[in-house]
């Protein structure tokens, strides 16, 4: 196969960073192409979580003593490092949640009640996860509004001259998806907020996808809030990052309520906290925090561009590898992706392949991927999907396609 070999990213020394990646699956070694679903951690993040709980557990803005103020000042550097990661004008507008999912629902809970009214509407697309449909369905079932969805082609890409037309004065909020999980577009983002703002209306961008495979700058972007989850981009699991403009978190009533998230209560009345602290209700995951702003450095570390051309690199020949297997039906077929596959074997259950991969040692997902909708436009109940991440080789690729052929023909 006649693709260069990008010689920036030393993807050997840094596979060696991730223990994970050095076991075996059913005594073979180990291909995990689920990246999509949740990336591994290299040593640096599990050392990190390791330290916090060895030499600095204590909770966070609360505690008079020593251990307690480092914590704090270690879970805001935090905060600071997403800042400038995301490229926020204010760490004020940096939410620590749980994860996208949480960051979707605040969002839709709390903007969604206090602005959305009889009639009013809310534009999502069919390639949303069902975390950035459920939300708005439930928030517009309780506020009279209603939710228009953007259509997909066949080709996998977003309709957007049927955006265009979506958008009416009624419209009130747009929640779309930067790249899809499901099968592995990159959504003109740029292009979909430029088109709300010209009618007034904010976009809440879901960059779950994003994260591990872009460079997300929110204010170039001008997105009005923007998601993603930690465990997705190499961080550890319960820990993602809302982001809001400061005007909008400003004007949101709080989503969950109790610990930091106050200022004073009487039964009189209750005050509540400023920002960040309005939203993140609770002793917080200080050390996912922790965890998250190792794995961002991580990456800084490696160099965003050097991982970002590795894995188009890795994208085009994982493409060329799927296209010469017989009997393959690619599932979204958009040149502008991500290293995430979305395909099916004629004649055989995505099950029954995902199965039998697994005993070659191959970890990849089927299923509809929590978006079903979106499987389903596309003609399919299931589909396999393939997701690499920047620690994955050519050579895995190739071992994948061995292993895909071999199952294939167990098969048939
Ligand atoms: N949303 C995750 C996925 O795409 C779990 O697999």
């Amino acid at each position: 196969m006649s693709v260069q070999t990008h010689t920036d990213f030393d993807v050997l020394k840094v596979r060696e960073d991730f223990p994970i990646l050095h076991t075996l699956a059913h005594g073979k070694p180990l291909i995990y192409f689920d990246n999509a679903a949740t990336s591994q951690k290299p040593q640096q993040v599990i050392d990190r979580i390791s330290r916090y709980y060895t030499r600095e557990n204590s909770n966070i803005h609360r505690g008079v003593y020593q251990l307690s103020e480092r914590a704090s000042a270690a879970y805001e550097d935090a905060r600071a490092t997403v800042q400038h990661y995301l490229g926020a004008e204010h760490s004020h507008e940096i939410i620590f949640v749980r994860g996208a999912t949480e960051g979707l629902n605040l969002v839709a809970s709390s903007w969604g009640r206090k602005n959305l009214h009889q009639g009013d509407e809310v534009i999502v697309s069919y390639m949303e996860h069902h975390a950035n449909i459920v939300p708005w369905q439930l928030i517009c079932a309780e506020r009279g509004a209603i939710l228009r969805v953007i259509p997909v082609t066949d080709a996998g890409e977003l309709d957007m001259d049927a955006y265009r037309t979506l958008i009416n004065e009624r419209t009130k909020f747009v929640s779309v998806v930067w790249v899809s999980n499901g099968i592995g577009t990159i959504n003109p983002i740029q292009e979909i907020i430029h088109t709300a703002h010209e009618h007034q209306i904010p976009v809440m961008v879901d960059a779950c996808q994003a994260a591990p495979h872009l460079s997300i700058n929110v204010q170039a972007l001008d997105c009005d809030f923007l998601v993603f989850s930690g465990h997705k981009t190499f961080a550890p699991t319960g820990i993602g990052v809302l982001y809001g403009k400061e005007k909008f978190l400003e004007d949101m009533p709080p989503y969950q309520s109790g610990g930091d998230m106050i200022k004073f209560v009487s039964f009189e009345g209750t005050t509540f906290n400023e920002l960040p602290y309005k939203f993140e209700a609770g002793t917080p995951h200080i050390s996912g925090a922790l965890g998250l702003e190792t794995a961002i450095r991580y990456q800084d570390a490696l160099g965003r561009d050097a991982i970002h051309s590795y894995e188009q690199e890795l994208t085009q020949y994982m493409s060329h590898a799927l296209h010469e297997i017989e009997g393959l039906e690619m599932v979204g077929k958009s040149a502008h992706r991500i290293p995430v596959f979305s395909f099916n074997i004629q004649g055989l259950h995505p099950l029954d392949l995902g199965t039998m991969l697994d005993f070659e040692g191959v970890a990849i997902r089927t299923g509809n991927h929590c978006t079903q909708p979106l499987i389903q436009r596309l003609g399919y109940a299931a589909t396999c999907r393939a997701s690499l991440a920047f620690y994955n080789t050519k050579d895995e690729v190739d071992r994948f396609v061995i292993a895909l052929q071999k199952v294939i023909k167990k098969l048939r």
